[in-house]
């Protein structure tokens, strides 16, 4: 690929490598409608968890519907998760029709030419495995194994791309210390600490699993991978605040799992690719007492912070570089696998999509091993503790009719895909 040439007639132009992955991100629970047994679903009929996800975007039914939409904008990729808890809805006994439901939505991608991109764990856990104890028990990965290898035999030769776990700070971070999400624990700093260090024996096993198992596969975890930046560099709190919260949600997995960026001599013991969910900064301050270290969230505006999305994220694509040239210390492949905004002002995505494809493309250009770029989400779904008001499709749901209706960006991200280049003069 010509590198980027400001002084060029062609520098508004990013061309792609042959073979770049373009496509969109979803979960099971949050599109596929009536996962009843999962831990997900339990809370939500406890009202432990604010909304139901109930239908949702009825997407166990409608995935060929959906597919099609992604074929006809000119997508090469598509991610999703298994729902572990359909696979496995009792403790040790598997649903035939489940594995049978997912081997047809994976011929389904295959038939339009859509690569699929598999998540294993996301967010979600059978109800069992939650009651028993669920992540914070000791036989936890033993449990996911048992559930990988299963997968791995009867869906594995369908399969290249592979992600074990999606955010695991994520999940803990919401699951044990927010405690808004199952299994809702408030501060439980220690057992956030452990359930980090069994999903990552979670992963390492499921990857050895898959490796053993897959011929060719590939495999990776999807991190959340915010910019974390000091709200004053000048004050040493700050900084340190900085420092501890991007070691906790930066780096403290990776080491976990036998990775390290070290220059010139990355290790990686159980990792192909790096998938990357980015979405925003987070700009933090030193708190008191007990929050001295981890800090809070800084939601002054003497930051000038870029447009908000409403999730109350702020767009800063310049991040995205940050946590590419981040990341791609590590000596492997990167993946984008989630970015994207929840709004409703048209503008505001397209700016948002062409802003973060556009920077993507320059980091190919200096020599970063992008392979792909998937936008979260093909369709507005289910969005964990806000429900359904997060905006985030390429095509807007009406979760009363399952009607789906393409947004003006689904065409513009077309126009990328099927190019495989970004002019940005078009875009102007
Ligand atoms: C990520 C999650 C995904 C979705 C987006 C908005 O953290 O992986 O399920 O909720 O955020």
């Amino acid at each position: 690929m010509a590198p980027h040439d400001p002084a060029t007639e062609t520098r508004r132009v990013l061309q792609f490598p042959a073979g770049f992955l373009w496509g969109a991100a979803t979960s099971s629970h949050q599109v596929e409608g009536g996962n009843r047994w999962n831990d997900w679903w339990e809370y939500e009929e406890q009202g432990r968890v604010p909304h139901r996800s109930g239908e949702a975007c009825d997407h166990y039914r409608l995935f060929e519907r959906d597919f099609d939409l992604a074929r006809s904008w000119g997508h090469n990729a598509h991610r999703l998760s298994l729902e572990w808890s359909r696979l496995e809805p009792a403790e040790g006994e598997w649903n035939a029709e489940s594995f049978e439901h997912y081997r047809r939505v994976l011929q389904a991608l295959t038939d339009r030419g859509l690569e699929p991109v598999v998540t294993l764990h996301h967010f979600t856990n059978p109800a069992w495995f939650t009651r028993r104890g669920g992540w914070a028990r000791r036989d936890s990965p033993g449990l996911f194994s048992r559930y990988v290898d299963r997968v791995a035999r009867e869906l594995g030769g369908r399969v290249t791309y592979w992600l074990t776990v999606n955010e695991p700070t994520v999940y803990v971070m919401q699951g044990f210390v927010t405690g808004e999400w199952p299994p809702c624990r408030k501060n439980a700093w220690l057992d956030a600490g452990l359930v980090l260090r069994r999903l990552a024996r979670a992963h390492v096993d499921a990857f050895r699993i898959l490796h053993d198992s897959c011929p060719g596969a590939v495999v990776g975890f999807a991190h959340s991978a915010p910019v974390i930046e000091p709200c004053s560099p000048a004050r040493t709190a700050d900084r340190i605040t900085a420092a501890v919260r991007d070691f906790i949600l930066n780096r403290e997995f990776f080491r976990l799992i036998g990775s390290r960026p070290d220059p010139g001599r990355p290790i990686n013991r159980a990792l192909d690719f790096i998938g990357v969910n980015y979405y925003t900064r987070n700009i933090v301050r030193a708190g008191s007492g007990l929050g001295a270290l981890v800090g809070r969230q800084c939601g002054a505006d003497h930051h000038d912070p870029g447009p908000l999305s409403t999730m109350g994220w702020e767009m800063y694509p310049q991040g995205l570089r940050v946590t590419l040239e981040r990341f791609a210390g590590y000596g492997l492949p990167v993946l984008i696998t989630e970015n994207g905004v929840a709004t409703e002002d048209e503008e505001l995505r397209r700016r948002f999509l062409v802003e973060h494809v556009a920077v993507a493309g320059e980091a190919l250009a200096n020599r970063i091993d992008l392979i792909g770029y998937l936008y979260w989400s093909l369709i507005d779904n289910f969005e964990w503790a806000v429900g359904t008001s997060a905006k985030f499709g390429l095509a807007a749901v009406d979760f009363r009719t399952q009607e789906r209706r393409a947004r003006p960006c689904a065409e513009d991200f077309a126009t990328i895909c099927r190019s495989n280049r970004l002019d940005l003069d078009t875009f102007a």
